[in-house]
């Protein structure tokens, strides 16, 4: 960070704390050793930003009102977790979060690190296709180093999966429901996805990137005609925005939650909030993937997280991956 910026984000903090009143532009000066020219220049740059200040010749500054954006200032100020957030890296545009994620943890940035952007111009979805992150959602990625053996490392996925079904019910008067493996659709299309890309030896995980896409707040005529079909935004089936920073730190709360969980009391016990939300099991499927084509009865899902589909002749058959479509009705 610069020292500029670093200045900038002295000057946010000290207005945030003091909200209730007025500080000086001469306080603000002395208390960071620059020019009060200084000051009202990195005071003009915060309202660029969409921060509302107050300002009086005669008191000085009053932060009115914070912009509902998810900048790491504003993250940090009211997160409540211990390991998700550690370090917060913000962008306002990337190709992937994923992929900046995957070279930190490479470079061994700590379990927790979060990289966010405001939106992804080459974002990744699951089967090597592309995902549509525009500016109105939430994307990002964390670091994590599980202590899981790679082949349950899909366990993640549930973990957020119910996280995030947990964060739209707590807020929202929507009703969540999760497709097999990880997609929470409402009113049966989708509105989050995950994807997470792991670099592990036969025994052990060297680190896993967790990539979750919200469509939180964005109009339904800014998606492509082709995935207006499918999907979704929270904001259209609500009709109206959700304040994003308090969707996003109540998410990372679930998640955190939901990950210590995992750890301590097993799987099990996700699986058993994954039914809570899950559209999938009990259902005539169809799952396709690389391999070809299957359908049947979606049964259970196993300890690796894998769908169980009985086909006619009674065979169950175990798919690892794939995309699920529900034999009724949207997909
Ligand atoms: C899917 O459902 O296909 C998975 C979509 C995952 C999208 C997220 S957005 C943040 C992270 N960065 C990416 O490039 N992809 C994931």
């Amino acid at each position: 960070m610069s020292r500029t910026s670093k200045r900038k984000q002295q000057v946010l903090k000290i207005l945030h704390r003091n909200q209730e009143q007025y500080i000086s532009g001469q306080e603000l000066s002395d208390k960071l050793g620059v020019s009060r020219t200084a000051i009202w220049k990195y005071i003009q740059s915060l309202r660029e930003q969409g921060y509302v200040i107050d300002s009086s010749s005669k008191l000085g500054y009053r932060l009115v009102k914070a912009p509902d954006i998810l900048s790491p200032e504003e993250i940090k100020k009211d997160l409540k977790t211990d390991i998700l957030g550690c370090k917060v890296i913000y962008h306002e545009e990337v190709e992937s979060t994923n992929l900046l994620a995957k070279s930190a943890a490479r470079q061994g940035a700590d379990e927790g690190t979060i990289i966010l952007a405001k939106e992804q111009v080459g974002g990744k979805g699951r089967l090597g296709r592309e995902y549509f992150c525009p500016a109105g959602g939430i994307w990002f990625s964390i670091i994590l180093h599980p202590d899981l053996k790679p082949t349950v490392a899909s366990r993640i996925n549930f973990v957020a999966v119910v996280a995030l079904a947990k964060t739209i019910d707590k807020l929202t008067d929507l009703t969540p429901e999760i497709k097999w493996p990880n997609d929470v659709l409402i009113n049966g299309k989708k509105v989050t996805g995950i994807l997470t890309e792991m670099s592990a030896e036969i025994e052990q995980i060297n680190y896993l990137v967790l990539g979750i896409g919200i469509n939180l707040n964005i109009g339904l005529d800014k998606f492509p005609s082709e995935l207006q079909k499918k999907a979704t935004s929270i904001q259209e089936e609500l009709g109206q925005k959700v304040p994003k920073l308090q969707f996003f730190l109540t998410l990372l709360e679930n998640l955190e939650e939901k990950y210590t969980k995992l750890q301590i009391e097993g799987f099990a016990e996700i699986v058993e909030e994954w039914e809570d939300y899950n559209i999938t099991i009990g259902n005539e499927v169809t799952v396709s993937n690389g391999e070809g084509t299957l359908s049947g009865q979606a049964v259970d899902i196993n300890d690796e997280g894998c769908l169980l589909v009985e086909l006619s002749d009674g065979t169950i058959k175990k798919v690892v991956a794939g995309e699920a479509t529900l034999n009724t009705e949207y997909n």
